[in-house]
């Protein structure tokens, strides 16, 4: 697996960012484990169940595929542009409570999969992409950058959206999810063997850029 890059780390520390910008420079697919994550909450939510036996149902031959439209990935389901909805907060509290199920994490593993064509080449980001999802990808990143900066850069993000939020309140969320992913029993935020950490806290964007194309 020559052409598939693994970035994890925590929320705000650029994934998303980075992974758009890559599989631009690249041409290569991408990976937002993330989304699937939600669009799973959204199920859930949809059909009022929380089992991974029924959601299992809900995505048996659905497609699911990432679009890009302007310079935002899109996230498809069974046709529909879920997007907006899944960026909803409540779904993001959701995802994160569901993602604590080692049987949830089972149920999506081979869609996640599926995402790699080897004549293609793909980006992956997430918590667990280097360590479970893909473990013999070549080239692995652990993107990381101090909680304030994260903040700092989720404001901006937020600010763009017409939304205002207070830095503190981002602080203490960005900790609060921090100190979940990273001490989960299941799947937990960790630095995959192997991984290059990559702390982009005084980092351009470029720069962190060029440090991953220097690996590729
Ligand atoms: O990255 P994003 O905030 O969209 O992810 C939603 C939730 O899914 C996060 O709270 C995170 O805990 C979980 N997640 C995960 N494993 C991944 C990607 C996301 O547990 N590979």
């Amino acid at each position: 697996m020559d052409n598939l890059i693994t970035i994890d780390g925590p929320g705000g520390s650029g994934k998303g960012t980075v992974a758009k910008l890559l599989a631009a420079k690249l041409g290569w697919n991408i990976l937002d484990s993330g989304a699937l994550y939600r669009l799973i909450a959204l199920i859930s939510e949809n059909i009022k169940e929380t089992d991974p036996d029924s959601i299992g149902i809900e995505l048996k031959d659905k497609n699911i595929f990432f679009k890009l439209i302007g310079d935002q990935y899109h996230l498809f389901f069974d046709g529909k542009d879920v997007t907006d909805t899944i960026r909803r907060e409540e779904i993001g509290i959701k995802a994160s409570d569901l993602a604590h199920n080692q049987n949830i994490r089972d149920l999506i593993k081979d869609t996640q999969r599926s995402f790699y064509d080897p004549n293609t080449g793909l980006i992956a980001d997430g918590r667990d992409m280097g360590s479970v999802v893909f473990p013999e990808a070549k080239i692995k990143i652990y993107l990381d950058a101090s909680i304030e900066e994260r903040a700092k850069r989720r404001q901006i993000q937020l600010k763009e959206k017409g939304m205002e939020v207070n830095m503190r309140n981002l602080i203490s969320s960005l900790e609060d999810r921090d100190l979940k992913d990273k001490n989960r029993d299941v799947s937990p935020l960790l630095i995959p063997e192997g991984a290059k950490v990559i702390d982009s806290t005084n980092l351009s964007i470029d720069e962190v850029l060029n440090k991953i194309m220097d690996l590729v």
